[in-house]
């Protein structure tokens, strides 16, 4: 019967589970959506369900031939007379098969190609979405989303729903024509149907909500085995693989017991069935013999009736298996159209401003901003950068120096105020724009599986070899790629774990140049797993390109900054000093201090003198 899911599974159902939306889904606006994804195939769903009424009219054909048979050629003897109806039998027998199979394969095609919708629309959707939401929302769920419920969700438009109402189609057809055959026979054949349809009513509650655990625990198993492959390295060091065993065995423990109720729950359900038919297909040769020799029914009826009432006992069955199915379809197709409901709250402009002549300059008017209500992250900033700067930001770890970054390349909104660039505030630009614009080049850089080209291009052929190679002699990241087996065609592994951190930031750092030749450079501590040694050559190596634009560097390493035109120093969410190397250490403030210690102390880094 149904079992409790373990504390360990509950743990890690919860954040998988939470949606952060408010929004209640109901019936109707699930419909609407799957209606949506179901539409343009109307007509072939018309087709399905025309296929569907032969078949069941052929299906319903068949006692009735039967009865004919018996009542007519062979209680008669007339052989001769038989072999028509033993035709038009096996005809309608072909016919059935062709229909099942022509409506089956339609329909597997209809489902299929609502899946490539919806996975292609949920996939744009949550594309879409702006950072905030890949913050809350662990990928683990996503996937899930994607893959899963998907899945669910086309079981029922392909199949279940499908299935239901040929189901009614026919088991409606048989009533209907047990009444016309012989109506005092079917109401004795057809009494233990409504007993029937309250055991599986019964029945249906309780699989539904074993059926809601197991959702539950495959979602928690999931959940689990996310985080713990990601966080492996913790896990290890840390020895904690017993701990680790041992909560996985709970949720397998979980998973099997859910499994054993639901096994326990069929078997008791289909054995209630199967006496149910037998009290069925006994109250029909009662019913029929008691009428036969009374006269009322002949013995064709009565041999077609014990033939549709054993037909009649397969939708009842399938009706009941579908309807789990189609609670799981529903609760999928829910948490679908959540996720559907969501909407980013980084909008690109309804109509937006494009810019003549983009002269890169930055500004930051009075900014504020906040990631949760009331824990500024940033106060007031105020600034102006000249086309063609170079800015180096320094600041302690949490003093806001990424947040600055994600805000320029509009990640998220400001609270107050506003930030423009070339003239133009970052809101009114189209996202393509101001990622044309605005290039990040940021702290922790990803690769995808394939090539160091591909990682290059981004996938994008135009881009030439020569053109890699160009930016990469730039960036000194020549070095390591022609030394690796292949140089370009050297396979990285997910997420680039065959490379060291700082060849990851050396192909980030090419890949910024190569994509946006024309744009504003940004660098979130880029360079800061690279040794001194290279980053002074690729130091030297930027200089001709950022001669050229605008850019803001985010660095610990003093010796990275100093040859910055000018210099923002932040704490705490505002900036506290602003001006050249040579300024800021006359003014003998906290970069001076900063510096003579540094200077003092060569291996200091920034956070460890500012805190
Ligand atoms: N997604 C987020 N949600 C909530 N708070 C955040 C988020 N990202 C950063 N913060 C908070 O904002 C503050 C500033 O973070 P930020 O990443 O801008 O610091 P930083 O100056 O870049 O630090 P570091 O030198 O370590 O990279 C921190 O106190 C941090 O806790
Ligand atoms: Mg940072």
């Amino acid at each position: 019967m149904a079992t409790e899911a373990s504390a360990i599974t509950e743990r890690y159902t919860r954040p998988a589970e939470a949606d952060h939306t408010d929004l209640s889904i109901t019936d109707s606006y699930l419909t609407q959506m799957l209606w949506r994804f179901l539409k343009p195939y109307r007509w072939q769903i018309l087709g399905v369900l025309a296929l569907m009424f032969a078949a069941s009219g052929l299906t319903l054909l068949l006692p009735y031939l039967i009865r004919q048979a018996v009542d007519g050629p062979i209680t008669s003897g007339d052989l001769s007379g038989l072999l028509p109806l033993g035709v038009v039998y096996v005809l309608a027998i072909f016919g059935i098969f062709g229909l099942q199979f022509g409506y089956v394969y339609w329909l597997q095609t209809i489902g299929q190609n609502a899946l490539v919708n919806i996975r292609q629309d949920l996939f744009e959707h949550i594309i879409r979405q702006d950072l905030a939401y890949f913050h809350q929302t662990p990928v683990g769920k996503i996937v899930a989303r994607m893959s899963n419920d998907i899945e669910a969700l086309t079981e029922l438009m392909s199949t279940s729903i499908i299935m239901v109402i040929s189901n009614l189609i026919t088991l409606g057809g048989i009533v209907i024509v047990m009444f016309l055959l012989n109506w005092r026979l079917a109401m004795v054949s057809l009494a233990i149907i409504p007993v029937m349809l309250g055991a599986s009513l019964f029945f249906r509650v309780h699989i539904r909500g074993v059926a809601s655990q197991f959702h539950r625990i495959i979602a928690a198993y999931q959940a689990f085995l996310n985080e713990h492959f990601n966080g492996m390295l913790v896990v290890q060091l840390f020895g904690q693989q017993r701990r680790v065993r041992d909560n996985f065995q709970t949720i397998l423990d979980d998973y099997y017991n859910a499994h054993l109720g639901l096994r326990d729950m069929w078997m008791v359900y289909s054995a209630v069935l199967q006496i149910l038919m037998t009290i069925g297909m006994a109250l029909v040769l009662w019913g029929g013999g008691r009428g036969a020799l009374a006269g009322w029914a002949t013995l064709g009826t009565l041999i077609a009736f014990i033939d549709y009432v054993r037909r009649s006992f397969t939708p009842i069955q399938e009706l009941s298996m579908q309807y789990a199915q189609i609670q799981t379809a529903f609760s999928a197709g829910e948490r679908i159209a959540r996720m559907l409901s969501v909407q980013p709250t980084v909008r690109p402009p309804a109509e937006p401003t494009s810019i003549e002549d983009f002269d890169q300059s930055i500004d930051f008017d009075s900014v504020s901003f906040s990631y949760k209500p009331d824990s500024p992250v940033l106060r007031e900033i105020n600034l102006h950068i000249e086309p063609g700067q170079r800015v180096a930001v320094v600041g302690a770890t949490g003093a806001g120096k990424t947040t600055l970054v994600k805000l320029l390349a509009r990640y998220y909104d400001v609270v107050e105020g506003a930030i423009r660039v070339g003239g133009v505030d970052v809101r009114d630009l189209a996202t393509a724009d101001l990622r044309r614009y605005v290039s990040v080049v940021p702290q922790d850089p990803y690769c995808f599986n394939g090539t160091i080209a591909d990682n290059l291009r981004l996938f994008v052929e135009d881009v030439t070899g020569e053109q890699m190679r160009e930016a990469a002699a730039i960036t000194c990241a020549d070095r390591f790629i022609d030394r690796l087996p292949g140089g370009y065609d050297f396979e990285l592994l997910p997420g680039g774990a065959n490379l060291s951190q700082g060849q990851r930031q050396l192909l980030a750092l090419t890949r910024a140049l190569i994509h946006s030749p024309e744009s504003i450079l940004v660098l979130d501590e880029a360079t800061s797993s690279i040794d001194t040694e290279t980053e002074a050559l690729i130091q030297q190596g930027l200089e001709r390109v950022l001669a050229e634009r605008t850019s803001v560097i985010i660095a610990h390493r003093l010796s990275t900054v100093r040859d910055a035109d000018r210099i923002l120093v932040m704490r705490q969410g505002q900036i506290i000093e602003d001006g050249s190397h040579d300024e800021l250490l006359a003014a003998g403030g906290v970069y001076a201090s900063l510096y003579q210690r540094q200077f003092e102390n060569p291996a200091a880094v920034i956070d460890e003198l500012i805190a």
